[in-house]
């Protein structure tokens, strides 16, 4: 049955005419939860609250389906004003992205001539960049891209997905970069051609590959609500010395609050990824499809 709700919210995710019709009528049915706001200006009115309480934030200006220049443009120029935004307000906060809001999938150039300009005004700002990971069909894409722009800017960094069978040895061949990786268990729906169907199988892996990098020397970004990662990368750490400046947690906004603030509290990093904007349809479904338990939220917020 859970099956069937991800399935089900993972479709409902990918329709246009429903992100459409979101982008319309604002934030609903419970979706400020997860998204902290339409603007920038409730975006940084979230920020300075978390900031406040001891939590760092990795902010991300939500777009869906961007499939022309124009339209990729503007998504890019909202990552500048989000930049200056955290620049002047002098906020605790990177920048996410995705390669697709930038124009991955209309071509190099487009998306090259907007991750200049972004990383331009990142460095200005001493602002660190992390490029989101999507489906399998961009991965290869977006690592490329990445490396091109790791071996231009310090400042970025970008995301290893557990589920992936060929993740070990990417986290391996990355290692020539001392890359600043966000290491996750994977979002997308993947055949298992390419990705691990099971969850325990997902769960080894993830502790594989955080463990590698960590022992690499590499910082590394453990972005999970999975309480058994968490433990067992305290365990780690302790076991091997590594010191609190070498790692830290991530969360997601609206998720585990109050954990990630005990996490604080305990002496580690912790950092909250932000959303905002008023493309929030397309990432409120997927985070109902990881946890369907959510949906009372939703029936709640739709009655209200
Ligand atoms: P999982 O979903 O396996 O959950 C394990 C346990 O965590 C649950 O059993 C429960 O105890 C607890 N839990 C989970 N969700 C909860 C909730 N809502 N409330 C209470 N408890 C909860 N993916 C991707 O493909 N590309 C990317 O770029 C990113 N980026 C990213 C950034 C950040 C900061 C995070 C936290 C996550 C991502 N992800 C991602 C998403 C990631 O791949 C994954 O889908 C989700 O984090 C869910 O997996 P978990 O590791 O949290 O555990």
């Amino acid at each position: 049955m859970e099956q069937l709700l991800r399935n089900f919210f993972l479709f409902l995710s990918k329709n246009k005419s429903l992100t459409k019709m979101a982008k319309k009528y604002g934030l609903r049915f419970g979706a400020s939860r997860f998204v902290a706001g339409e603007t920038i200006e409730q975006a940084v009115k979230v920020i300075k609250d978390l900031n406040s309480k001891g939590l760092e934030v990795t902010i991300d200006y939500l777009g869906e389906f961007v499939d022309n220049e124009q339209e990729a443009n503007v998504m890019a120029d909202h990552c500048i004003i989000a930049i200056e935004a955290i620049g002047r307000e002098k906020l605790k906060s990177q920048l996410s992205l995705k390669m697709t809001s930038m124009g991955l999938d209309i071509s190099d150039e487009v998306v090259m001539r907007n991750m200049y300009r972004i990383l331009d005004a990142a460095t200005k700002n001493h602002i660190f960049v992390t490029i989101d990971m999507e489906d399998f069909t961009r991965f290869q894409k977006t690592l490329d891209i990445f490396k091109q722009l790791k071996s231009e800017y310090e400042n970025i960094g970008t995301v290893i997905q557990a589920y992936l069978y060929r993740t070990e040895k990417d986290v391996s061949d990355l290692n020539e970069f001392s890359p600043n990786l966000r290491l996750v268990k994977g979002a997308y729906k993947e055949p298992p051609e390419v990705a691990f169907p099971e969850k325990k199988d997902v769960d080894e892996n993830y502790k594989n590959i955080i463990k590698m990098h960590l022992l690499n020397g590499n910082y590394t970004a453990v972005a999970s609500h999975d309480e058994a990662i968490i433990e067992y990368t305290k365990q780690l750490v302790k076991e091997n010395h590594i010191s609190n400046d070498q790692f830290e947690f991530q969360m997601l906004y609206g998720i585990r609050n109050e954990r990630q603030l005990e996490l604080v509290q305990e002496g580690y990093k912790m950092r909250v990824y932000v959303p905002y904007g008023t493309d929030w349809y397309g990432y409120f479904m997927r985070r109902l499809a990881e946890r369907p338990a959510n949906v009372a939220f939703v029936l709640k917020g739709m009655f209200k």
